[in-house]
C-alpha cells in the first residue's frame, strides 16, 4: 500500500510538472526576464543612492545579471507573440533590423560591464549607466507601456 502511495504520488507530480511549464509561453517567459532586470535596478540604483551600501560582489552579480537577461531576452519574441498580454510593441516584428540593433547593443554593453568588474561604487556607476541606458532607449522605441 505505501509503495503504491509513493508511486501515485510521484506520477502525480510528474503529470503537474509539464502542464505548469506548458502555461509559460514566451510573453511571460520575456516578461519575467525583464521582471528580473527592474529587480536589479532597484538593487543597483539604492547602492548609487547610498540607500544600501556598496558591495563590490552584489554589484558585480547585478551586471552578471543583465548580461544574462540581454542573451536570453532576443529568444522569446517567435512571430504571433504581438498579441496577448504584452507591452511589445509591434515594431519588434515590423522593424527587424532595428530590433536587433537594439538587442545586440544591449548584449554588448552588458558583457562590457561585466568586464569592468568595478571596484568602486563610483566605476560601477559608470557600469550600471552604460546598461540602464539601453532600458530607457528600447523601451522608448519597442514598448507600449500600458495602463
Ligand atoms: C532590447 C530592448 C529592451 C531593453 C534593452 C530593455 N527592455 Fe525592458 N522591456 C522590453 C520589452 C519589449 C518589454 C515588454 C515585454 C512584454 O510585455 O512582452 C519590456 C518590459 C519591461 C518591464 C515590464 C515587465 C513586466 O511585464 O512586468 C520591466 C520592469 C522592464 N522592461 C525593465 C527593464 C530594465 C530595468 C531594463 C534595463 C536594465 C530593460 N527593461 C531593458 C524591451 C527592453
Amino acid at each position: 500500500m505505501m509503495l503504491r502511495a509513493v508511486i501515485a504520488a510521484a506520477l502525480a507530480s510528474a503529470v503537474i510538472l509539464p502542464a505548469t511549464i506548458a502555461t509559460a509561453g514566451p510573453i511571460e517567459d520575456r516578461q519575467a526576464i525583464m521582471k528580473g532586470n527592474g529587480r536589479d535596478t532597484k538593487l543597483g540604483g539604492d547602492m548609487l543612492k547610498g540607500a544600501t551600501p556598496f558591495d563590490a560582489a552584489t554589484a558585480q552579480k547585478i551586471l552578471a545579471n543583465y548580461a544574462a537577461a540581454a542573451k536570453a531576452f532576443p529568444a522569446h519574441f517567435p512571430a504571433g507573440s504581438n498579441k496577448g498580454e504584452t507591452e511589445a510593441a509591434p515594431a519588434i516584428w515590423s522593424m527587424p533590423v532595428d530590433w536587433k540593433a537594439a538587442t545586440d547593443k544591449f548584449q554588448k554593453d552588458t558583457t562590457a560591464a561585466v568586464a569592468m568588474k568595478p571596484a568602486t561604487l563610483a566605476d560601477f556607476g559608470k557600469a550600471f549607466g552604460m546598461v540602464t541606458a539601453n532600458c530607457k532607449s528600447c523601451h522608448e522605441s519597442f514598448r507600449i507601456k500600458k495602463g
